[in-house]
């Protein structure tokens, strides 16, 4: 299974990013997470840009969306909601077709952001149909290193909560599959 994991950060030490890192090398038997967080190549959306204007890097990241089975989304909050850089990226994506029926869901890496996750929710619930709210794993990493987070998302709580979030995402993406007969 193949998936498409979105980080709304772009710092270097960014908690978001390294706690998809450390999640895909638990589930490295399960499914290959391939992990975005250019959100600086893809130019400020316009739709006079869309069609046959459409960037290379957006089309990149589009065949990207294609030809995953599920897309995972994790980001800080900035100013009580979705940081800029992801907004600008999903925002490409609402009207095309690769995202629609996508398999969707969220990891958060903080113990507060309450506002980042209502407005992810709704966006997702907005561009695709396969968005599931109920799908989620938080781990508060704020703060943390690359070491220390590796320490913490390896504690045998956390990777049973890790193993539970994977079975339950590929479970779901196995049900949408069947329901779409692919
Ligand atoms: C510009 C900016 C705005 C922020 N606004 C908020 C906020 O509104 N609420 C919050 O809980 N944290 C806020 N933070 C803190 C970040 O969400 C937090 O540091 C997070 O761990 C950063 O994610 P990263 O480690 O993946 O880069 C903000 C940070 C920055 C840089």
């Amino acid at each position: 299974m193949k998936i498409l994991a979105i980080s709304g950060s772009m710092r270097s030490e960014s908690t978001n990013t390294n706690l998809l890192t450390e999640i895909s090398h638990l589930s490295s038997e399960y499914m290959k997470i391939d992990i975005f967080n250019s959100h600086d190549q893809i130019p400020i959306f316009s739709p006079d840009q869309e069609g046959e204007n459409t960037p290379d890097s957006v089309l990149s990241l589009c065949e990207k969306v294609a030809n995953s089975d599920g897309i995972i989304i994790s980001s800080p909050e900035y100013i009580r909601s979705i940081p800029g850089g992801l907004k600008n990226t999903i925002d490409w994506l609402v009207s095309r077709d690769e995202v629609i029926k996508k398999p969707i869901t969220l990891i958060h890496a903080s113990h507060r952001g309450s506002d980042v996750l209502e407005s992810l929710r709704r966006v997702l619930a907005t561009i695709s149909e396969n968005f599931s709210k109920d799908i989620f794993l938080q781990i508060p990493l704020i703060g943390k290193s690359k070491d220390e987070i590796k320490e913490i998302v390896n504690s045998e709580k956390n990777k049973l909560a890790v193993n539970g979030f994977i079975f339950e995402f590929s479970n779901f993406i196995k049900s949408i599959k069947v329901i779409n007969r692919e």
